[in-house]
């Protein structure tokens, strides 16, 4: 059993917790109107649920312990980023002409060691993992390359780990903030990830196997990519041939996103090709 076989809910979900708390820096200028539209109809849709399921007693004190629990395991970060973030980042990019987005989940880390391109994101000596080199150029929505462009790129091992939410791995183990050259161009050295499992040992896994859902996500890569004068855009790429890719537990698999790497031959691995267009600037 590695270390990383180890990591446990707990760890994950106080984890993304921290991170969570460290980094958004949450604003209190929402107005009173808008609080009590928002909170008033999710409170409406938990009593219209109860009304019309005739939820009993029992499952009304099960609820209870359930959502204690999951502040307990430090599992907010994970629920809200599986079963609503999507929501939020449709509604967020509704008007976007550019690439795709989809959600950021709970494990990104800013500021990851900076390289320019071609780079090789930091990795183990014996990183396990097929080699995978992603490349592809940043363009605006006419076409025209981006010079500036950065790629930030963040992403599961082998094991579907990730470095700094799981025990045992270097810091920035597949975290990595590229610069690409001046035609927006750029080149990543990494391995495949694997599928991962949202864990089975908290109270989201508790919610997972009472429902009789499964838990996993197809493998993904992470990224934010931008460029001077444009819109940021947060984003994920799939792997064609991954079974979760039509079944992902955090519905944020989108057809353009889904890639198919090329075999490099020699025992290279794998490579593909992939443009991100980022919308200017409102
Ligand atoms: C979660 C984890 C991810 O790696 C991700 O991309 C989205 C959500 C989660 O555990 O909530
Ligand atoms: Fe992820």
């Amino acid at each position: 059993m590695t270390t990383e076989s180890q990591a446990t809910a707990a760890a994950s979900g106080a984890g993304a917790t921290a991170r969570f708390r460290e980094d958004k820096h949450v604003s209190a200028a929402t107005s009173q109107e808008r609080v009590s539209a928002l909170a008033g109809r999710i409170i409406k849709a938990i009593n219209d649920t109860v009304i019309d399921e005739k939820v009993t007693y029992d499952e009304y004190n099960a609820l209870k312990s359930w959502l204690i629990r999951v502040g307990e395991d430090g599992e907010w970060p994970l629920f809200l980023d599986v079963w609503v973030e999507h929501s939020v980042e449709e509604v967020a990019n509704a008007n976007r002409h550019g690439s795709k987005g989809t959600i950021e989940g709970p494990y990104y880390i800013p500021n990851a060691p900076s390289q320019n391109t071609p780079a090789t994101l930091p990795m183990r000596d014996d990183e396990p993992g097929t080699p995978l080199l992603f490349q592809g150029q940043v363009k605006n929505v006419a076409g025209e390359p981006l010079p500036g462009a950065l790629i930030e790129l963040w992403h599961a091992d082998d094991l579907g780990f990730y470095s700094q939410f799981a025990p045992g791995l270097p810091e920035w183990n597949l975290r990595g903030s590229v610069n690409a050259d001046d035609e927006g161009k750029f080149q990543v050295n990494t391995i495949q990830p694997a599928p991962y499992q949202i864990p089975t040992d908290g109270a989201c896994g508790a919610l997972i196997a009472a429902s009789g859902w499964h838990a996993w996500r197809p493998a993904h890569l992470h990224l934010k990519v931008s460029a001077p004068g444009h819109q940021l855009i947060t984003t994920q790429l799939y792997f064609q041939g991954d079974e979760h890719v039509a079944d992902d537990i955090a519905s944020a698999v989108k057809p353009e996103l889904v890639l198919a790497p090329t075999d490099r031959g020699a025992g290279n691995g794998r490579e593909v090709t992939y443009d991100f267009i980022l919308d200017p600037e409102d």
